[in-house]
């Protein structure tokens, strides 16, 4: 640049001169030498700046899309998943009409589901001896084989369900002397009798749900099955049940569960469970109407069952009033009852009686509205849930001293009147929540329960919390309030003698916190307290006691900033959410104590971009990092983030959730195309290395061209102070100082006092003191003589500033008057050192010099010719 704009102020009048006046100008030749270097030298550089700006983008893009390239290419696709390689695989849904041999033998779990096998023989499984489980669900299988499972022998559990099984071979189960569990539901059975499983003694479940089985009774052989546990026939046909139909299941044993949920069963054969031990005996859904399991129930007298399912659900087909059904639940004989209702009807007083043997009464869509004690024996765990209750049936459960856990939750009517539970010091667990309650806490709400640990209110309407409410309840180890409204009834209420409280939930429950909250809850493991307001500047003080916390939310509760050091005691804090506040930076993340941090939140923030300070010294184990909704710059500016984010989207939680802010609105951050962001970075880094190695070209140029450039910038002011002055005079002497005893001994001897007196410029007498040489070399030598006169021998060629006097000369007289150089040559000197002065050997062949000899004749003829050629043209 620098180098063109000075030739930008060269005088155009200089082409001129040498173009049209069509003077053999060494000058002119010399600016040209110049004036073409340079202009090579800037189209040189031009095209290397070109090259570059063009050819590292493309490289670029050729490397970019090379990794892409490398990054796609996974291979060809498996069908099977490896899900433990080695031992379990997943085929599901894959088409396949074969098992592909590639499944190694050592394979243990194998998911086969929804592919399309048809038939099932020997050929169609590879040898498989460690196969355990075998999932061959909805596979199209029609046909099965007898040596079918011969390569799998050692299955323990197979699952046939939704094949339409036409035909079994005789012996195709009972190859399969381990298995444990065999699962036929939705094949089209009729019966048990076309099945052949007498080998198979260590069966313990069999699961028959969803076919046409129209009996109970289970073969002979089944006597055998030790083990047996589950015989689940939901779902068929089976709407009678005889005494004979149990005969096998009273033999096997006395831990069976029998469902028979969904049956339409229609007669129960008196005693037809008599003196049987059940586990568990499903009977929902059962009974086609109400005085049929009036009936049935009471048929069922005799029976042991430890646990007891009974009733229907909301969208039952049935029409019972199941309230009105158990009255006889009495005959049996079960310890934990799980009765469901489709319509929340009130259970009466004298069946509540029949559960008064139970530990565990749960409820469904059953109102307890019960108010006279019942003598409950063992009563450990009571479950109410949408239950349609006006009052909390509190003197029910009030003095049950075995009870250790309640919930009733979801009330289906809005407004639960809460009443006091008294008495109960078995009490560990109360689950009140989702009942629209408004209560008071905790002292006289539950009396007499000191190992009270888990207290959920939450989802209720309003839980105001006394001053001393939570001191009687030191044992607490769960509090939930969450979506509660909570009105502390003094400023001072703490928690401070909670020791014990390990989770805390008080989001959205309208507090706004202090500094002292937490104090005291020195075991507190989880806080979550999303959805409230902090006074301002709390952070640095709220959490400094919770050293134990693992768990923090503090979630939309429109924090601004966060300072540094807020989580500074949380030294074991693991998870951390932030979402839906108003962050812009998350600086805090640094901070050290935050070093076992494993997942963050902050999604729905003000969040445009992390800086690479902080994006490099974020938790070491972080493993999820949610950044999603938030309003991200995608510009060239955040190239360092989002290449962050596109490299770590393993880490980041929903990573195309994360949109950019602009241009272009709403595009994925992980779409965003990069490449002409380092196409730009490129230029931006190339630009001052350029820069500099022009500037270091330039400097190089200068330095080699400096006399060249000297004398066009002194010849450029002389042109432009145009010439027209006074000489001052004769000849300006070119002169080595070392030839100096000749100039003044012979020249100046001779010229100056011989007639008529020449008067010479010697820059050692005459230049003006304090003005630059090239100045006076200039003023008074070259515009201020007539003649200039070059005295030259072998110090003259040395000296460079002989030669640039000699070659300014040269162009200064290029305006016109080359004539008025003479040329004294003192001493011969090589044609090639000649050379070495620019011009001087061209000179010397174009016109003539005068030549010193030394000899008196000689000297003679010298001086006068010397002097006629200074006078000429005077
Ligand atoms: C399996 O076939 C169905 C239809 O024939 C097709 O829709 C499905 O994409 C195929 N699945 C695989 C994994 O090839
Ligand atoms: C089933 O057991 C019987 C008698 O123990 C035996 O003869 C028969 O070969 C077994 N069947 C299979 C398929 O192993
Ligand atoms: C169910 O059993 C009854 C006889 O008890 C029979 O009429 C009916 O066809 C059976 N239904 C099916 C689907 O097998
Ligand atoms: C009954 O089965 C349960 C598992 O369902 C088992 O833990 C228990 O030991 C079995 N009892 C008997 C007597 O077999
Ligand atoms: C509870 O058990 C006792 C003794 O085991 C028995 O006498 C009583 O009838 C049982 N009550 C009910 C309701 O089953
Ligand atoms: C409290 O009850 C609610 C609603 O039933 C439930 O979602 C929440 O998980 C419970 N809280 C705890 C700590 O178990
Ligand atoms: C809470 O921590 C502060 C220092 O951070 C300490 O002075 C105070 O005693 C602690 N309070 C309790 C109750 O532990």
């Amino acid at each position: 640049m620098f180098f063109c704009s000075l030739l930008d102020k060269f005088p155009i009048q200089m082409w001129n001169l040498f173009l049209f006046e069509g003077q053999d100008s060494l000058c002119a030749a010399g600016e040209i030498i110049i004036v073409i270097e340079a202009f090579v030298m800037c189209v040189s550089l031009f095209k290397m700046v070109t090259y570059w700006v063009h050819t590292i983008p493309a490289i670029w893009m050729i490397l970019t899309a090379l990794l892409y390239v490398m990054m796609k290419e996974i291979g060809p696709m498996e069908a099977c998943v490896k899900v433990v390689p080695g031992l379990q695989y997943s085929c599901y849904r894959t088409n396949l009409t074969y098992m592909s041999a590639s499944i190694p033998p050592t394979t243990e779990h194998l998911d086969f589901s929804f592919n399309y096998l048809t038939t099932l023989q020997k050929s169609v499984f590879p040898r498989l001896p460690s196969l355990v489980h075998l999932d061959l669900t909805r596979c199209n299988i029609q046909h099965i084989y007898s040596d079918a499972f011969f390569n799998i022998q050692n299955v323990s559990v197979l699952i046939l369900t939704g094949n339409p099984v036409k035909y079994v071979g005789k012996s195709s189960f009972n190859i399969l002397k381990r298995l444990q569990k065999l699962v036929l539901v939705d094949i089209g059975f009729l019966s048990l009798d076309s099945l052949n499983l007498q080998n198979l003694t260590s069966l313990q479940k069999l699961q028959l749900g969803t076919n046409h089985i129209s009996s109970i009774a289970l073969p002979n052989y089944a006597v055998s099955f030790k083990d047996f546990t589950l015989l689940d026939l939901h779902a068929n046909n089976i709407s009678v049940i005889r005494a004979i139909h149990t005969s096998v299941l009273r033999g096997i044993g006395s831990n069976i569960t029998l469902i028979l949920f969904r049956n339409p069963i229609s007669s129960i054969e008196t005693g037809a469970f008599k003196g049987l031990y059940l586990q568990g005996l499903d009977l929902t859904e059962t009974f086609t109407s109400s005085p049929i399991m009036k009936d049935a129930i009471g048929n069922l007298s005799d029976l042991s069952v430890k646990r007891l399912k009974i009733g229907g659900f909301k969208d039952s087909a049935r029409n019972v009033i199941y309230t009105d059904s158990v009255h006889n639940l009495c005959v049996i004989d079960f310890q934990e009852i799980y009765f469901s209702q489709p319509v929340p009807w009130s259970l009466h007083s004298h069946t509540l009686a029949c559960m008064s043997n139970c530990s565990k009464i749960i409820l469904n869509r059953v109102a307890l509205n019960v108010w006279e004690p019942v003598p409950f024996n063992n009563l450990e765990e009571i479950i109410v849930v949408r239950g349609k209750m006006a009052r909390l049936p509190g003197p029910l459960l009030s003095h049950q001293h075995s009870l250790k856990k309640l919930v009733i939750t979801s009330n289906e009517r809005s407004m639960i009147e809460f009443v006091a539970v008294e008495d109960v010091p078995s009490l560990e667990y109360v689950d009140l929540s989702e009942n629209d309650l408004v209560m008071s806490c905790c002292e006289y709400e539950f009396i007499g329960s000191p190992k009270l640990q888990y207290l959920n209110l939450s989802l209720n309407a309003a839980v105001k919390i006394r001053m001393t409410g939570l001191s009687h309840h030191l044992s607490l180890k769960t509090l939930d309030l969450r979506h509660t409204k909570v009105i502390l009834e003094n400023a001072c209420v703490d928690m401070h003698n909670l020791m014990n409280l390990e989770y805390l939930d008080l989001s959205f429950s309208q507090i706004t916190f202090k500094t002292n909250t937490f104090n005291g809850l020195n075991s507190l493991k989880e806080l979550k307290v999303a959805g409230n307001n902090f006074i301002e500047d709390i952070f640095s003080q709220i959490f400094s006691n919770l050293t134990t916390l693992e768990v923090l939310d503090i979630s939309n509760c429109a924090i601004e900033n966060i300072p540094w050091t807020s989580f500074e005691s949380l030294h074991h804090l693991k998870h951390l959410a932030l979402s839906g506040n108003r962050l812009t930076t998350l600086y805090f993340l640094t901070h050290p104590s935050l070093s076992k941090l494993v997942s963050f939140y902050a999604d729905g923030n003000n969040i445009a971009s992390i800086s690479s300070s902080i994006l490099q010294n974020l938790p070491s184990d972080l493993l999820l990092f949610d950044l999603s909704v938030n309003p991200i710059e995608c510009s060239c500016c955040q190239l360092e983030f989002i290449s962050w984010i596109i490299n770590h989207q393993s880490v980041l939680r929903n990573p195309h959730q994360m949109s950019c802010k602009a241009s272009p609105v709403n595009s994925r951050v992980t779409d965003f195309d990069f490449t002409h962001c380092i196409h730009i970075k490129q230029v931006i880094f190339t630009v001052p290395i350029f820069a500099v190695a022009m500037v270091l070209l330039l400097s190089t140029l200068v330095y080699k061209f400096q006399f060249h450039l000297r004398y066009c910038c002194t010849l450029l002011r002389g042109y432009r102070t145009s010439t027209q002055q006074e000489c001052s005079y004769d000849a300006f002497v070119i002169y080595s100082s070392k030839d100096e005893a000749w100039v003044l001994d012979e020249l100046v001897e001779n010229l100056e006092k011989g007639v008529p007196p020449i008067q010479l410029c010697l820059h050692e007498r005459d230049f003006e003191a304090g003005k630059s040489i090239t100045s006076n070399i200039v003023d008074e030598g070259i515009t201020g003589s007539r003649k200039i006169i070059a005295v030259v021998s072998q110090h003259f060629i040395d000296s460079s500033w002989c030669r640039f006097e000699f070659e300014l000369a040269q162009s200064w007289l290029v305006l016109g008057q080359s004539e008025r150089i003479i040329i004294i040559i003192l001493e011969d000197v090589k044609d090639r050192k000649i050379k070495r002065v620019f011009g001087l050997h061209k000179y010397l062949k174009k016109n003539t010099y005068l030549k010193w000899k030394g000899n008196a004749l000689s000297n003679i003829r010298f001086w006068t010719r010397l002097r006629k050629a200074i006078i000429a043209n005077k």
